[in-house]
């Protein structure tokens, strides 16, 4: 039987540690207002500690709407109480990590760890539920080291008998970070064996790449992590093409990468702002030609204005980078410069 359940928009913006601050969501929402924005990922333990150190990180604003909470944990009760508080500030979801492969996080039985532990990863699920009456997702890997198809479904059987809303697959299992390409096969296999609604994740780089992978793998949504770094407009082309609406779309390339410095310094303390500017700048510079160089001074730097500075003199130097042109017409998207 299908679900009634539906998902609120079709685009979502990943949660990235340290890379989807305030700042590239507010850039992201000026571009296409119908994206959902998941937060960075929270460490339940300084939620429920209510950790002062962490408050910049949960912070929700108001363009963060719709907006999901993610949280990575593993104790079950510290986990619903982190679900409770962050629910408490309203959101449209709270989520799970169940996919970070990252040493420190998996050693403490975190993130990917869980799809190695179908009885704990369920245990979590029962006390998030029912400390939230919020949407309650999982954002998940396809396996710990290997893609073993039965395993997989029935993890997110259990997802979804236990009450989760929905789900979201990146195709790769845990051990391969971001190594081989995703395998989206196996988001067609989820959204063909749970009812609930299936985001599908992984290597959408242009927004065709997007709506093929939407349309082939017949998922609910499509999330976009590091493409969306590079180009927070990437949502609006996917917008304009899903609805053969012809425009064209002229973006200030300069005066985005500008822009989104300003709001870290707006959004966020200091002492964040070096490893913040850092983390963006490296995706973004990628959308000039010298963007290595350029990356290789911002990353010296720790004030914004001085980086700021370098940008400008950047586009001074290389004015015909500053400005893109996009034609979208009728499903078909071309770059004019
Ligand atoms: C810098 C960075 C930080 C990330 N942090 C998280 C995280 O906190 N939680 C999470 O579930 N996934 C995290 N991811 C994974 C992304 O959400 C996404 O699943 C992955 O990048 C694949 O999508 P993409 O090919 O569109 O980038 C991170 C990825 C990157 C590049």
């Amino acid at each position: 039987m299908k679900s009634m359940k539906n998902l609120l928009g079709k685009l979502f913006l990943a949660p990235m540690a340290e890379t989807s601050t305030p700042a590239l969501r507010r850039v992201i929402k000026e571009f296409s207002p119908e994206v959902v924005l998941f937060s960075e990922m929270l460490s339940a333990g300084a939620i429920a500690a209510r950790a002062s150190h962490n408050e910049p990180m949960d912070r929700k604003y108001d363009f963060d709407d719709p907006y999901i909470y993610q949280i990575v944990g593993s104790n079950p009760h510290v986990m619903a109480e982190a679900c409770a508080i962050l629910s408490g500030k309203g959101c449209y979801a709270v989520d799970i990590n169940m996919g970070c492969p990252n040493h420190d996080i998996v050693k403490r039985g975190q993130g990917a760890w869980l799809l190695t532990d179908l009885e704990k990863a369920k245990q979590i699920i029962r006390s998030c539920r029912k400390a939230t009456r919020a949407r309650l997702s999982v954002k998940m890997r396809t396996g710990w080291d290997g893609n073993d198809e039965n395993n997989f479904v029935d993890f997110i059987a259990m997802l979804e008998n236990e009450g989760v809303d929905f789900i979201t697959v990146h195709p790769r299992y845990a051990k391969l970070g971001f190594r081989r390409t995703a395998d989206w096969r196996l988001v067609a296999l989820a959204k063909s064996r749970v009812s609930i609604p299936i985001i599908g994740n992984g290597d959408i780089d242009t927004p065709d790449t997007g709506i093929a992978k939407l349309m082939d793998s017949g998922c609910d949504g499509i999330m976009i992590g590091r493409e969306a770094v590079k180009s927070p407009w990437i949502f609006k082309l996917i917008s304009d093409l899903l609805s053969d609406r012809a425009n064209d779309f002229t973006v200030d390339v300069r005066e985005t990468f500008l822009r989104t410095l300003g709001y870290i310094k707006q959004y966020l303390p200091e002492r964040l702002h070096r490893s913040r500017c850092h983390r963006f700048c490296a995706y973004y510079a990628k959308n000039v030609y010298y963007g290595h160089e350029l990356f290789t001074m911002l990353r010296k730097e720790t004030s914004i204005c001085i980086m700021q500075k370098i940008i400008h003199d950047y586009f001074l130097r290389n004015p015909h980078e500053a400005v893109r042109q996009y034609q979208v017409k009728k499903g078909d998207m071309f770059e004019i410069n």
